[in-house]
């Protein structure tokens, strides 16, 4: 018995015998996803689709991607912090749109030196941030009294520790600072004169190492606060990045100079060899508020002695030149090189140019116009020249100082005059607020 299916598969035969091939479909509907969706108005759902959430996207409240302009024009101040979460999300993601009100998750960082002048600063931004900060210090330079503000709040913990000694700590980036950086200090330091005490020597490369080596095991990113010291007493003015110094290997600044060179070698093996992270910051002379009183470093000295009353000393003719940094600049540039994509190393400095003299004479203007000069012999060693040459830190982080000389002394002056007279409460907090 024949099948219905067979019977109407009859029927449709065509009738004569002649060939004629199936009518031609467009050749898209030939595509199986294309055919799907062309079949009973699913094109029109998904276009509907698309509109709505193109609309949906369009009309949702969102920060644009910060333009570098608006980066650099951030107040380092608390209430405008915000602004620094979005233009740091820009930074580390690449751009993309956050919605109004999504904060950047707080970072677990360690500050090697956080104790000190230049580390209690960069932690007080770093908290402000809303990250974790650990400050890992041996206090040989630095005091509590720097980061006492940040005593209670759950987000700091301070670790007395001297890097020399390895540590292991779960964080995401490593600021390291840790070194006593006044001349004061290495000149009567020298870790091969004394190896029972801690040495400059030691600290930069055996502390070095054991950063690195931290930074290796947990996969943190590690920056190096290196120093313009590694030019030496320069031949190259003002001094590039590629320059490569003149530097006396056994000069009584070498425990310094020839530290921070070999720290910056280290940096760079574990980078090549060890795929760390790593970023490298040359600092030129910074200054500001809670620096260490008689620490030998000219600004410091000069601020000191002219409230003191006592006669600002210049060393040789006077004629030297450094470049002075306020040290709100300075933190800016670091956390601007840690967030950003380049290694460096990058100088970080104010260009502006000084001789002694002009630097004594700002000092006079700002505290005592009475004050004297007095002239001593120079030291060994002691460069002629220090300029910045600050294109690429320009040019790739978009960074440069803000706070002129005449701006920044005031306020170093202030935080020193209630130092010495104690005429104010010594925690720090006091001084913490750092200009834009
Ligand atoms: N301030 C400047 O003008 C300047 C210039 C160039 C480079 N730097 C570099 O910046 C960093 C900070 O300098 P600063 O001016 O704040 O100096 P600082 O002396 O005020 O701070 C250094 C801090 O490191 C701590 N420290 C020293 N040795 C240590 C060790 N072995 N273990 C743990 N902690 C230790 C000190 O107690 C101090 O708190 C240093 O590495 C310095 O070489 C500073």
């Amino acid at each position: 018995m024949g099948s219905e299916l067979i019977y109407r598969g009859h029927e449709t035969q065509p009738k004569s015998n002649s060939y004629s091939p199936k009518p031609t479909k467009p050749w898209f509907f030939e595509i199986r996803p294309i055919r799907y969706i062309l079949r009973e108005q699913r094109l029109l759902f998904v276009l509907l689709g698309i509109v709505i959430a193109t609309l949906f996207f369009t009309l949702l409240p969102s920060s644009s991607p910060i333009s570098h302009s608006h980066f650099l024009s951030s107040e380092l101040t608390q209430p405008t912090h915000r602004i620094f979460y979005q233009a740091h999300s820009v930074f580390s993601s690449g751009g993309g749109k956050i919605p109004l009100g999504l904060k950047r998750k707080g970072l677990r960082i360690v500050v090697t030196g956080g104790a000190g002048f230049v580390g209690s600063h960069l932690v007080d931004r770093l908290i402000a941030r809303g990250d974790s900060v650990i400050v890992v210090d041996n206090f040989f330079t630095g005091r509590k009294e720097n980061v006492m503000h940040h005593f209670g709040n759950p987000r700091f913990e301070l670790i007395r520790h001297d890097v020399v000694e390895p540590l292991l700590l779960e964080v995401d980036q490593i600021y390291h600072l840790a070194c006593p950086a006044s001349p004061v200090h290495y000149k009567f330091n020298p870790f091969f004169l004394n190896y029972d005490f801690l040495g400059i020597h030691k600290t930069n490369v055996v502390g070095t190492l054991n950063m690195l080596g931290l930074a290796k095991r947990v996969g943190a990113r590690f920056l190096l606060t290196s120093t313009s010291e590694v030019y030496g007493d320069p031949l190259q003015h003002p001094q590039v990045e590629t320059y490569w110094g003149n530097v006396n290997p056994i000069g009584v600044r070498s425990c310094y100079d020839e530290g921070k060179r070999t720290a910056e070698t280290l940096t760079m093996d574990y980078h090549r060899g060890a795929g760390v992270e790593v970023r490298i910051a040359r600092i030129f002379n910074t200054y500001g508020p809670r620096m260490c009183i008689d620490d030998g470093r000219v600004v410091s000295n000069f601020v000191a002695q002219a409230l003191r009353k006592e006669p600002l000393t210049v060393y040789g003719d006077g004629k030297q030149t450094r470049s002075f940094q306020y040290v709100s600049d300075l933190v800016e540039g670091l956390m601007r090189l840690m967030e950003g994509e380049h290694v460096g190393p990058f100088n970080l400095g104010n260009p502006g140019e000084f001789t002694m003299i002009e630097l004594a004479q700002v000092v006079q203007e700002t505290i005592d116009p009475n004050a004297k000069i007095e002239f001593r012999p120079n030291t060994e060693d002691d460069p002629h020249k220090r300029k910045p040459d600050i294109t690429r830190a320009k040019d790739l982080l978009g960074w440069e100082p803000k706070v002129s000389l005449r701006k920044g002394l005031p306020l170093m002056v202030s935080d020193f005059r209630q130092r010495i007279f104690g005429d104010h409460k010594e925690d720090g907090a006091s001084t913490t607020m750092p200009l834009s």
